[in-house]
C-alpha cells in the first residue's frame, strides 16, 4: 500500500491532508443539515481512505450527530458507560476541576472487548481548553506495513483477549458487574479497504491466545510500543465546535488530559460494527477506495 494520494476534492467538499498518511479536514460540508446520499457516500469515501476526518465550526444537534453516525450504521449503545437523558446513543465526553480520570488516557481502539467492536465513533467538542487537549490518532495500516514479513506472518495467525473488566473496575470500583470479554485476530482485516492492521490495544488486550504468558507479555508489549511511533501518527487540536470522526477499525486514539483543571466537553456518538476477521475479503463488494489507500 502507498501512502495515499494527497488533498482529495470531492464534489460536496475538499479533504485537506493532514498529515502524509493519515487524518484529513474536510471543508465545504455542513453537518449540522441532513446530508444527501451523493454527499453520505462521498463522506464514507473519505473515512476509509484518510481514517479520521475532522470538521470546524460545526454546532450539532443531538439529532444531527446520530443522523450522522447513520449514514453509517446502526448506532451503537456503549457497553460500559449510560447514554445522555433521551439519547442513551450518545455519550457525554467531559472533564472539569472534579474529574479524576477522563475517557480515552491509553491507546486504544473503541470497545474492543465488545464482541462486535464499533466502525467508528464520531466526537464533538463544544467547549475546550486554552490550550490542550488534543486527541492523538495512529494509523494501523501504518503499523502493520512497518513489522518485518516474519512478523507478519507469525501474528497473522494469532488471537488475542480483549478484556473490558479490568479497565471499567479500576474506573467505577463496580467489582460485582460483568464488563464484554472477546477474542479478535490480532491483525484484522478492514472489511471495506481489504487491508491489513493492527487490533491489539494497551487499554483493553489482556493476552494472546495459544502462547505462553511471558511471550504473550512480550509480544503484546513490542505492539503496544509500536504503535506509539509518532511517524503512525496525527494529533488534533480542536477548536469550539470541531468534529473528529475515526474509522475504529483502523485506527487508535488516545485523549491526552494536559489542561486540568479546565473544561472539555462534549459529546461522542459511536457506530456499531462487524465481528473482526482476518485473511482475504470474502465479498467481492470492495469499494473503489480500497486500491487507492
Ligand atoms: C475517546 O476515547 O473517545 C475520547 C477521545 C477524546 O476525548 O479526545
Amino acid at each position: 500500500m502507498s501512502d495515499f494520494d494527497g488533498d482529495k476534492d470531492y464534489s460536496s467538499f475538499t479533504a485537506k491532508r493532514v498529515t502524509p498518511y493519515l487524518g484529513a479536514e474536510l471543508e465545504g460540508i455542513d453537518l449540522t443539515k441532513p446530508l444527501s446520499p451523493a454527499q453520505a457516500d462521498e463522506l464514507r469515501d473519505a473515512l476509509a481512505r484518510f481514517q479520521v476526518i475532522f470538521f470546524r465550526d460545526q454546532p450539532i444537534s443531538h439529532d444531527a450527530h446520530k443522523d450522522l453516525g447513520r449514514l453509517f450504521g446502526p448506532l451503537a449503545i456503549h457497553s460500559a458507560v449510560a447514554g445522555i437523558d433521551g439519547h442513551p446513543e450518545i455519550v457525554a465526553i467531559h472533564a472539569d476541576a472534579d474529574s479524576k480520570y477522563v475517557a480515552g488516557e491509553g491507546w486504544h481502539s473503541d470497545l474492543s472487548a465488545d464482541e462486535a467492536p464499533p466502525l467508528g465513533s464520531i466526537l464533538y467538542l463544544h467547549t475546550i481548553p486554552e490550550t490542550g487537549g488534543d486527541t492523538m490518532f495512529s494509523s494501523m495500516y501504518k503499523a502493520y506495513d512497518a513489522l518485518s514479513d516474519r512478523m507478519k506472518a507469525y501474528l497473522g495467525g494469532l488471537e488475542a483477549v480483549h478484556d473490558a473488566n479490568p479497565v471499567y473496575h479500576a474506573l467505577f470500583k463496580d467489582y460485582d458487574k460483568r464488563y464484554p470479554v472477546a477474542t479478535h485476530p490480532v491483525i484484522r482485516t478492514h472489511p471495506v479497504t481489504g487491508k491489513k492492521c493492527i487490533f491489539v490495544n494497551s487499554s483493553y488486550t489482556t493476552r494472546i491466545e495459544g502462547i505462553p504468558s511471558e511471550e504473550s507479555d512480550a509480544l503484546l508489549k513490542f505492539l503496544f510500543d509500536h504503535v506509539k511511533n509518532p511517524n503512525f501518527q496525527v494529533r488534533f487540536q480542536w477548536q469550539p465546535h470541531s468534529i473528529a470522526f475515526w474509522d475504529n477499525r483502523a485506527v487508535q486514539h488516545l485523549a491526552v488530559w494536559d489542561y486540568f483543571p479546565e473544561v472539555r466537553s462534549g459529546y461522542r456518538v459511536t457506530i456499531a460494527g462487524d465481528k473482526p476477521f482476518s485473511g482475504a475479503l470474502q465479498s467481492q463488494k470492495l469499494e473503489t477506495v480500497a486500491s487507492t489507500v
